[in-house]
Protein backbone atom coordinates (compact mmCIF):
# COMPACT_ATOMS: atom_id res chain seq x y z
CA UNK A 1 0.00 0.00 0.00
CA UNK A 2 1.52 3.37 -0.64
CA UNK A 3 0.77 5.72 2.15
CA UNK A 4 -0.25 9.21 0.39
CA UNK A 5 -1.53 10.99 3.40
CA UNK A 6 0.32 13.82 5.05
CA UNK A 7 -0.36 12.70 8.29
CA UNK A 8 1.99 15.65 9.70
CA UNK A 9 -1.28 18.56 9.26
CA UNK A 10 -3.00 16.24 11.68
CA UNK A 11 -0.82 16.14 14.74
CA UNK A 12 -1.45 17.66 17.56
CA UNK A 13 1.06 20.47 18.71
CA UNK A 14 2.10 18.18 21.49
CA UNK A 15 2.57 15.23 19.30
CA UNK A 16 5.06 17.65 17.13
CA UNK A 17 6.98 17.82 20.02
CA UNK A 18 7.17 14.72 21.19
CA UNK A 19 11.01 13.99 21.04
CA UNK A 20 12.19 9.98 20.04
CA UNK A 21 14.28 8.33 23.16
CA UNK A 22 18.12 8.26 21.73
CA UNK A 23 18.36 5.52 23.66
CA UNK A 24 15.65 3.15 22.53
CA UNK A 25 16.84 4.23 18.93
CA UNK A 26 20.64 2.78 20.31
CA UNK A 27 19.03 -0.08 21.01
CA UNK A 28 18.11 -0.79 17.56
CA UNK A 29 21.74 -0.60 16.34
CA UNK A 30 22.94 -2.44 19.09
CA UNK A 31 20.21 -5.37 18.21
CA UNK A 32 23.61 -6.98 16.17
CA UNK A 33 24.98 -9.85 18.42
CA UNK A 34 28.26 -9.04 17.91
CA UNK A 35 27.94 -5.36 19.07
CA UNK A 36 28.61 -5.10 22.99
CA UNK A 37 26.54 -2.75 24.36
CA UNK A 38 26.54 -0.36 27.34
CA UNK A 39 23.92 1.21 26.07
CA UNK A 40 20.49 0.23 27.41
CA UNK A 41 19.32 0.04 31.63
CA UNK A 42 18.71 -3.59 31.15
CA UNK A 43 19.02 -5.61 34.36
CA UNK A 44 21.69 -8.45 34.09
CA UNK A 45 18.76 -11.45 32.71
CA UNK A 46 21.06 -13.37 34.60
CA UNK A 47 19.33 -11.99 37.91
CA UNK A 48 15.80 -12.89 37.40
CA UNK A 49 15.01 -14.99 39.58
CA UNK A 50 13.14 -17.48 37.09
CA UNK A 51 13.13 -20.30 39.34
CA UNK A 52 11.32 -18.83 42.57
CA UNK A 53 8.65 -17.05 39.84
CA UNK A 54 7.84 -20.40 38.27
CA UNK A 55 6.73 -21.38 41.97
CA UNK A 56 4.87 -18.03 42.02
CA UNK A 57 3.43 -18.29 39.20
CA UNK A 58 1.66 -21.85 40.05
CA UNK A 59 0.60 -20.51 43.59
CA UNK A 60 -0.77 -17.22 42.34
CA UNK A 61 -2.65 -19.39 38.86
CA UNK A 62 -3.82 -22.32 41.31
CA UNK A 63 -5.06 -19.61 44.45
CA UNK A 64 -5.63 -16.40 42.76
CA UNK A 65 -5.93 -16.97 39.11
CA UNK A 66 -9.44 -15.44 38.96
CA UNK A 67 -8.86 -12.23 40.14
CA UNK A 68 -5.07 -12.11 38.86
CA UNK A 69 -6.31 -12.42 35.50
CA UNK A 70 -9.45 -10.25 36.13
CA UNK A 71 -8.80 -6.15 35.74
CA UNK A 72 -8.05 -4.43 38.73
CA UNK A 73 -8.58 -1.51 39.89
CA UNK A 74 -7.01 1.76 38.87
CA UNK A 75 -4.97 2.39 42.29
CA UNK A 76 -3.76 -1.05 42.29
CA UNK A 77 -3.63 -4.44 44.40
CA UNK A 78 -4.37 -3.19 47.93
CA UNK A 79 -2.49 -5.92 49.30
CA UNK A 80 0.24 -4.96 47.23
CA UNK A 81 -0.13 -1.22 48.51
CA UNK A 82 -0.05 -2.20 51.72
CA UNK A 83 3.08 -4.39 51.48
CA UNK A 84 4.66 -1.27 49.76
CA UNK A 85 3.79 1.40 52.59
CA UNK A 86 5.04 -0.85 55.15
CA UNK A 87 8.81 -1.07 53.19
CA UNK A 88 8.69 2.77 52.64
CA UNK A 89 7.79 3.15 56.71
CA UNK A 90 11.36 1.12 57.34
CA UNK A 91 13.04 3.50 55.19
CA UNK A 92 11.47 6.30 57.66
CA UNK A 93 8.38 7.32 54.89
CA UNK A 94 5.51 7.80 56.99
CA UNK A 95 2.57 6.75 54.32
CA UNK A 96 -0.15 4.02 54.34
CA UNK A 97 -1.32 2.45 51.16
CA UNK A 98 -4.06 4.93 50.61
CA UNK A 99 -0.96 7.49 49.32
CA UNK A 100 0.38 4.41 46.79
CA UNK A 101 -0.48 4.39 43.74
CA UNK A 102 1.18 0.87 41.32
CA UNK A 103 1.85 2.48 37.69
CA UNK A 104 2.76 0.93 34.65
CA UNK A 105 6.63 1.40 35.53
CA UNK A 106 7.88 4.22 37.26
CA UNK A 107 7.99 5.86 33.15
CA UNK A 108 4.34 5.94 33.48
CA UNK A 109 4.28 7.99 36.59
CA UNK A 110 6.57 10.54 34.94
CA UNK A 111 4.25 11.32 32.00
CA UNK A 112 1.51 11.03 34.27
CA UNK A 113 3.15 13.71 36.62
CA UNK A 114 3.70 16.05 33.35
CA UNK A 115 0.04 15.32 32.29
CA UNK A 116 -1.34 17.10 35.54
CA UNK A 117 1.24 19.38 36.54
CA UNK A 118 2.43 20.68 33.23
CA UNK A 119 0.66 23.43 31.03
CA UNK A 120 2.60 24.17 27.49
CA UNK A 121 4.79 26.92 28.22
CA UNK A 122 5.15 25.80 32.36
CA UNK A 123 8.70 25.44 33.63
CA UNK A 124 10.03 22.55 35.76
CA UNK A 125 13.78 22.15 36.91
CA UNK A 126 15.65 18.70 36.54
CA UNK A 127 19.41 17.50 37.08
CA UNK A 128 22.33 18.26 34.28
CA UNK A 129 22.35 15.65 33.38
CA UNK A 130 19.22 13.42 34.43
CA UNK A 131 17.15 10.70 33.17
CA UNK A 132 16.51 11.08 29.55
CA UNK A 133 13.04 9.04 29.89
CA UNK A 134 12.13 12.30 32.52
CA UNK A 135 13.10 15.01 30.04
CA UNK A 136 10.98 13.43 27.12
CA UNK A 137 8.31 12.41 29.09
CA UNK A 138 7.99 16.31 30.81
CA UNK A 139 9.21 18.01 27.11
CA UNK A 140 5.76 15.69 25.79
CA UNK A 141 3.23 18.00 27.42
CA UNK A 142 5.66 21.19 26.04
CA UNK A 143 7.44 22.17 29.11
CA UNK A 144 10.47 23.96 29.27
CA UNK A 145 13.09 22.18 31.37
CA UNK A 146 15.66 24.22 33.56
CA UNK A 147 18.78 22.00 34.60
CA UNK A 148 20.65 22.02 37.37
CA UNK A 149 24.34 20.63 37.63
CA UNK A 150 25.29 17.92 39.80
CA UNK A 151 28.43 17.47 41.69
CA UNK A 152 29.80 14.05 42.95
CA UNK A 153 26.95 14.40 46.25
CA UNK A 154 23.84 15.21 43.39
CA UNK A 155 22.25 18.30 42.68
CA UNK A 156 23.80 21.38 43.37
CA UNK A 157 21.51 23.00 45.92
CA UNK A 158 23.06 26.57 45.96
CA UNK A 159 22.28 26.86 42.36
CA UNK A 160 18.98 25.34 42.40
CA UNK A 161 18.10 28.43 44.71
CA UNK A 162 19.82 30.91 42.97
CA UNK A 163 17.77 29.38 40.11
CA UNK A 164 14.42 29.50 41.67
CA UNK A 165 15.11 33.16 43.12
CA UNK A 166 15.55 34.35 38.92
CA UNK A 167 12.63 32.14 37.96
CA UNK A 168 10.50 34.35 40.95
CA UNK A 169 11.54 37.37 39.93
CA UNK A 170 10.66 37.00 36.28
CA UNK A 171 7.59 36.05 37.73
CA UNK A 172 7.59 32.35 36.51
CA UNK A 173 6.91 29.92 39.13
CA UNK A 174 8.78 26.40 38.51
CA UNK A 175 6.01 23.34 38.67
CA UNK A 176 8.56 20.86 40.49
CA UNK A 177 11.63 19.85 40.81
CA UNK A 178 12.77 16.77 39.38
CA UNK A 179 15.76 14.34 41.12
CA UNK A 180 16.80 11.27 41.03
CA UNK A 181 18.88 11.28 44.49
CA UNK A 182 20.58 7.98 44.87
CA UNK A 183 22.26 6.11 42.19
CA UNK A 184 21.33 8.99 39.98
CA UNK A 185 20.66 8.29 36.55
CA UNK A 186 23.10 8.66 34.36
CA UNK A 187 25.70 10.33 36.45
CA UNK A 188 26.04 7.28 39.51
CA UNK A 189 26.58 9.80 42.34
CA UNK A 190 23.77 9.81 45.55
CA UNK A 191 23.00 13.44 47.45
CA UNK A 192 23.73 12.92 51.18
CA UNK A 193 21.42 13.35 53.68
CA UNK A 194 22.52 17.01 54.75
CA UNK A 195 21.91 18.13 50.98
CA UNK A 196 18.37 15.91 51.16
CA UNK A 197 17.42 17.84 53.82
CA UNK A 198 18.74 21.68 52.77
CA UNK A 199 16.69 20.36 49.43
CA UNK A 200 13.48 19.55 51.43
CA UNK A 201 14.07 23.18 53.14
CA UNK A 202 14.30 25.19 49.60
CA UNK A 203 10.97 23.50 48.61
CA UNK A 204 9.42 24.72 51.94
CA UNK A 205 10.55 28.23 51.73
CA UNK A 206 9.51 28.07 48.01
CA UNK A 207 6.51 26.59 48.17
CA UNK A 208 7.47 23.66 45.21
CA UNK A 209 6.57 20.20 44.54
CA UNK A 210 9.95 17.39 44.47
CA UNK A 211 9.54 14.58 42.39
CA UNK A 212 11.71 12.07 43.73
CA UNK A 213 12.78 9.28 40.97
CA UNK A 214 14.25 6.32 43.37
CA UNK A 215 14.68 3.34 40.79
CA UNK A 216 18.20 1.98 42.17
CA UNK A 217 17.88 3.01 45.63
CA UNK A 218 18.42 -0.68 46.29
CA UNK A 219 21.38 -1.61 44.24
CA UNK A 220 24.17 -0.74 46.58
CA UNK A 221 27.62 -2.07 46.44
CA UNK A 222 29.98 -0.32 49.52
CA UNK A 223 27.84 2.30 51.08
CA UNK A 224 24.95 2.36 53.57
CA UNK A 225 21.20 3.10 53.40
CA UNK A 226 20.85 7.01 52.94
CA UNK A 227 17.00 7.95 53.80
CA UNK A 228 14.66 8.96 50.71
CA UNK A 229 14.45 12.82 50.53
CA UNK A 230 10.25 11.87 51.05
CA UNK A 231 11.28 10.59 54.44
CA UNK A 232 12.36 14.20 55.42
CA UNK A 233 9.27 15.62 53.74
CA UNK A 234 6.33 17.19 56.51
CA UNK A 235 4.68 18.92 54.51
CA UNK A 236 3.27 16.43 51.73
CA UNK A 237 5.45 18.07 48.71
CA UNK A 238 7.85 14.89 47.84
CA UNK A 239 6.30 12.67 44.87
CA UNK A 240 8.01 9.70 45.43
CA UNK A 241 8.27 6.64 43.20
CA UNK A 242 10.32 3.71 42.46
CA UNK A 243 9.61 0.25 40.37
CA UNK A 244 10.02 -3.62 40.62
CA UNK A 245 11.90 -3.00 37.07
CA UNK A 246 15.66 -3.08 38.43
CA UNK A 247 14.83 -4.97 41.64
CA UNK A 248 12.60 -7.96 40.14
CA UNK A 249 11.69 -7.41 36.22
CA UNK A 250 11.08 -4.58 34.06
CA UNK A 251 8.83 -6.98 31.61
CA UNK A 252 6.66 -6.76 35.11
CA UNK A 253 5.93 -3.12 34.39
CA UNK A 254 5.36 -2.40 38.11
CA UNK A 255 6.49 0.31 39.32
CA UNK A 256 4.49 2.50 42.25
CA UNK A 257 4.61 6.00 43.60
CA UNK A 258 4.16 7.74 47.35
CA UNK A 259 1.61 10.84 47.16
CA UNK A 260 -0.24 13.21 49.51
CA UNK A 261 -3.58 11.53 49.30
CA UNK A 262 -4.64 14.47 46.81
CA UNK A 263 -1.66 14.26 44.30
CA UNK A 264 -2.67 9.80 44.41
CA UNK A 265 -6.07 10.50 43.62
CA UNK A 266 -5.17 12.75 40.19
CA UNK A 267 -2.85 10.32 39.28
CA UNK A 268 -5.39 7.33 40.00
CA UNK A 269 -7.92 9.48 37.74
CA UNK A 270 -5.70 10.53 34.85
CA UNK A 271 -4.99 6.65 34.69
CA UNK A 272 -8.03 5.59 34.41
CA UNK A 273 -7.89 6.93 30.75
CA UNK A 274 -4.71 5.81 29.88
CA UNK A 275 -4.91 2.15 31.01
CA UNK A 276 -7.38 1.28 33.49
CA UNK A 277 -5.24 -0.35 35.59
CA UNK A 278 -1.52 -1.77 35.89
CA UNK A 279 -0.71 -5.40 34.96
CA UNK A 280 -3.53 -7.35 37.96
CA UNK A 281 -1.38 -10.60 36.85
CA UNK A 282 1.90 -9.19 37.65
CA UNK A 283 0.89 -7.40 40.81
CA UNK A 284 -0.29 -10.67 42.18
CA UNK A 285 2.85 -12.22 41.64
CA UNK A 286 4.94 -9.34 43.07
CA UNK A 287 3.07 -9.40 45.87
CA UNK A 288 3.64 -12.60 46.63
CA UNK A 289 6.66 -12.68 45.95
CA UNK A 290 7.30 -10.13 48.73
CA UNK A 291 4.98 -12.27 50.90
CA UNK A 292 7.24 -15.27 50.88
CA UNK A 293 10.77 -12.89 51.83
CA UNK A 294 11.89 -13.37 48.54
CA UNK A 295 12.52 -9.45 47.32
CA UNK A 296 15.12 -8.71 49.99
CA UNK A 297 17.38 -11.92 49.28
CA UNK A 298 16.75 -11.38 45.47
CA UNK A 299 18.05 -7.56 45.59
CA UNK A 300 21.12 -9.28 47.78
CA UNK A 301 21.89 -11.49 45.07
CA UNK A 302 21.52 -8.91 42.01
CA UNK A 303 23.82 -6.33 44.03
CA UNK A 304 26.52 -9.48 44.39
CA UNK A 305 26.15 -9.80 40.85
CA UNK A 306 26.72 -6.08 39.60
CA UNK A 307 29.52 -5.01 42.20
CA UNK A 308 32.00 -7.18 40.39
CA UNK A 309 30.80 -5.55 37.20
CA UNK A 310 31.36 -2.31 38.59
CA UNK A 311 34.56 -2.88 39.39
CA UNK A 312 35.49 -5.04 36.07
CA UNK A 313 33.99 -1.97 34.40
CA UNK A 314 35.93 0.56 36.44
CA UNK A 315 39.58 -1.25 36.17
CA UNK A 316 38.87 -1.63 32.76
CA UNK A 317 38.28 2.10 31.79
CA UNK A 318 41.90 2.88 34.04
CA UNK A 319 43.67 0.27 31.92
CA UNK A 320 42.09 0.91 28.50
CA UNK A 321 41.25 4.84 28.52
CA UNK A 322 43.98 7.33 27.25
CA UNK A 323 44.80 9.72 30.32
CA UNK A 324 43.02 12.71 30.27
CA UNK A 325 39.34 11.74 31.53
CA UNK A 326 37.37 11.45 34.75
CA UNK A 327 35.22 8.81 35.75
CA UNK A 328 33.04 8.54 38.72
CA UNK A 329 33.24 5.32 40.64
CA UNK A 330 29.26 4.67 41.51
CA UNK A 331 29.01 3.01 44.77
CA UNK A 332 25.97 1.33 43.49
CA UNK A 333 23.53 1.36 40.63
CA UNK A 334 23.87 0.17 37.35
CA UNK A 335 25.98 3.32 35.42
CA UNK A 336 29.29 5.02 35.20
CA UNK A 337 29.86 8.42 33.90
CA UNK A 338 32.84 9.21 32.15
CA UNK A 339 33.86 12.32 30.31
CA UNK A 340 36.54 12.86 28.36
CA UNK A 341 39.12 14.48 26.70
CA UNK A 342 38.04 18.48 24.96
CA UNK A 343 37.46 18.17 21.60
CA UNK A 344 36.11 14.72 21.60
CA UNK A 345 32.07 14.64 20.87
CA UNK A 346 30.91 11.71 22.01
CA UNK A 347 27.69 11.70 19.88
CA UNK A 348 29.83 11.85 16.58
CA UNK A 349 32.02 9.13 18.01
CA UNK A 350 29.33 7.19 18.45
CA UNK A 351 29.40 5.97 14.71
CA UNK A 352 33.27 4.85 14.93
CA UNK A 353 32.20 2.78 18.46
CA UNK A 354 29.73 1.03 16.05
CA UNK A 355 32.02 0.32 13.62
CA UNK A 356 34.10 -1.47 16.52
CA UNK A 357 30.88 -2.81 17.72
CA UNK A 358 30.95 -1.30 20.97
CA UNK A 359 28.07 0.94 22.20
CA UNK A 360 27.41 3.65 24.69
CA UNK A 361 24.71 6.61 25.29
CA UNK A 362 26.26 9.69 24.32
CA UNK A 363 25.67 12.80 27.27
CA UNK A 364 23.71 15.09 25.28
CA UNK A 365 21.11 12.65 25.65
CA UNK A 366 20.83 13.55 29.56
CA UNK A 367 21.14 17.33 28.96
CA UNK A 368 18.49 19.99 28.94
CA UNK A 369 21.29 22.70 27.82
CA UNK A 370 24.28 21.81 25.36
CA UNK A 371 26.07 20.18 27.97
CA UNK A 372 27.46 16.59 27.96
CA UNK A 373 28.83 17.00 24.34
CA UNK A 374 31.98 15.29 25.80
CA UNK A 375 30.34 12.47 28.12
CA UNK A 376 28.84 9.21 28.10
CA UNK A 377 26.97 6.72 30.02
CA UNK A 378 28.43 2.83 30.41
CA UNK A 379 25.92 0.55 31.39
CA UNK A 380 27.30 -2.64 33.75
CA UNK A 381 24.66 -4.46 34.69
CA UNK A 382 23.97 -6.03 31.76
CA UNK A 383 26.73 -7.49 29.98
CA UNK A 384 29.06 -10.21 31.10
CA UNK A 385 32.64 -9.65 32.67
CA UNK A 386 34.03 -10.60 29.76
CA UNK A 387 32.53 -8.39 27.50
CA UNK A 388 32.89 -5.41 29.81
CA UNK A 389 36.61 -6.35 29.72
CA UNK A 390 36.31 -6.57 25.56
CA UNK A 391 33.97 -3.58 25.25
CA UNK A 392 35.93 -1.09 27.02
CA UNK A 393 39.51 -1.90 25.66
CA UNK A 394 37.05 -1.60 22.22
CA UNK A 395 36.06 1.54 23.37
CA UNK A 396 39.74 3.02 24.60
CA UNK A 397 41.05 2.34 20.86
CA UNK A 398 37.95 4.39 19.27
CA UNK A 399 38.93 7.57 22.04
CA UNK A 400 42.80 7.10 21.28
CA UNK A 401 42.22 7.27 17.21
CA UNK A 402 39.74 10.34 17.89
CA UNK A 403 42.36 11.79 20.07
CA UNK A 404 44.88 11.07 17.13
CA UNK A 405 42.68 13.41 14.72
CA UNK A 406 42.20 16.13 16.61
C1 LIG B 1 15.68 7.28 36.65
C2 LIG B 1 14.66 6.39 36.01
N1 LIG B 1 13.37 6.66 36.19
C3 LIG B 1 12.42 5.88 35.64
C4 LIG B 1 12.74 4.80 34.87
C5 LIG B 1 11.63 3.99 34.26
O1 LIG B 1 11.55 2.73 34.86
P1 LIG B 1 10.33 1.74 34.64
O2 LIG B 1 10.89 0.52 34.03
O3 LIG B 1 9.77 1.51 36.01
O4 LIG B 1 9.33 2.42 33.75
C6 LIG B 1 14.09 4.48 34.65
C7 LIG B 1 14.46 3.34 33.80
O5 LIG B 1 15.58 3.13 33.44
C8 LIG B 1 15.07 5.29 35.25
O6 LIG B 1 16.37 5.06 35.09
Amino acid sequence: MVFILDVARLYSDRAGKMRKSVIRELLKVTQDREVISFAGGFPNPDSFPIDDLKDVVQYVMDHQGKTALQYGSTQGLTELRELIAQRAAKEGIKTCADEVIITSGSQQALDTVGKIFLNPGDYAICGLPTYLGGINAFKSYEANLEGIPLDNNGMMVDILEDKIKDLLKADIVPKFIYTIPTFQNPAGVVMPESRRKKLIDIANNYDLIIIEDDPYGKLRFDVGPVKPIKAFDDEGRVIYMSTFSKILSPGFRLAWTIAPPEITRKMEICKQALDLCTNTYTQFIACEFIKRGSLDLHIMKICELYKPKRDIMIKSIKEFFPDGYTCYKPKGGMFAWVTLQEGIDTETMFLDAIKEKVAYVHGKAFHVDDGGGRSMRLNFSYPTDEQIHEGIKRLGSVIKKKLEKR
